[in-house]
């Protein structure tokens, strides 16, 4: 079902927020551009921000220099995302799993790889790998604890993480965030991992 673009659509389709959305950027955003950085990562890449909701990162993301798109595949988010920001963002309708799109620079994924179903993640990791060029990075915050809810989200604990990542990716930062939203805060892990050449 979460597989649908109608179940998430369903959720903006309202005139409250929906539970995840913050408003703004997430506060490990800093962060995570501070670790890109330091492996290359500069102003003026490519940078896509798959399932981006209302599209709060993307323009974080483009207030920083870079050349962003905001994908989801639920046209209510679109709608609201390009509402709010405008068209100084490429806003892409279109499903991550799908054969081909980008390639890309680096993916800033906040809330979409602990959105997936768990029995999806594998072919996930994979679709971050075709979309990135070859040594593009895939920047993901994702929760460790989901306080014991039933998903989405779905907890990936760390040592799952690594596993999910290496077939792909070289790992170069995996660690708790610094600087989570209050309510996030402690449960949320950055990674900075780099497409392996093939
Ligand atoms: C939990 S929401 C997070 C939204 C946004 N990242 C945020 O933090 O506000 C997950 C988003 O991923 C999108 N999504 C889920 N599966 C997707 C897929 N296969 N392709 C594109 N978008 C997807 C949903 O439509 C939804 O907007």
């Amino acid at each position: 079902m979460t597989a649908h673009p109608d179940y998430w659509n369903a959720f903006y389709d309202d005139e409250a927020r929906p539970g995840w959305d913050m408003a703004r950027p997430t506060p490990v955003l800093a962060e995570a551009l501070a670790c890109a950085a330091a492996a290359g990562l500069a102003p003026g890449a490519s940078v896509v921000v798959p399932g981006c909701g209302y599209g709060h990162d993307a323009a974080g993301l483009e207030a920083e220099g870079f050349a962003v798109t905001g994908l989801d595949f639920a046209p209510l988010a679109l709608q609201g995302a390009r509402a709010r920001y405008g068209d100084r963002i490429t806003w892409s309708s279109a499903d991550w799993f799908s054969p081909a799109l980008g390639p890309w620079d680096a993916i800033f994924d906040h809330t979409c790889f602990v959105a997936m179903d768990p029995e999806r993640r594998r072919d996930y990791v994979e679709a971050c790998a075709r979309h990135l060029r070859p040594g593009g990075l895939w920047i993901a915050v994702v929760f460790d604890d989901v306080q014991g809810r039933p998903g989405p989200p779905h907890a990936i604990p760390l040592e799952t993480c690594r596993e999910l990542a290496l077939p792909r990716f070289e790992i170069l930062h995996l660690a708790r965030a610094s600087a989570s939203h209050p309510r996030r805060a402690g449960r949320e892990l950055l990674m900075v991992a780099r497409r392996r050449q093939d």
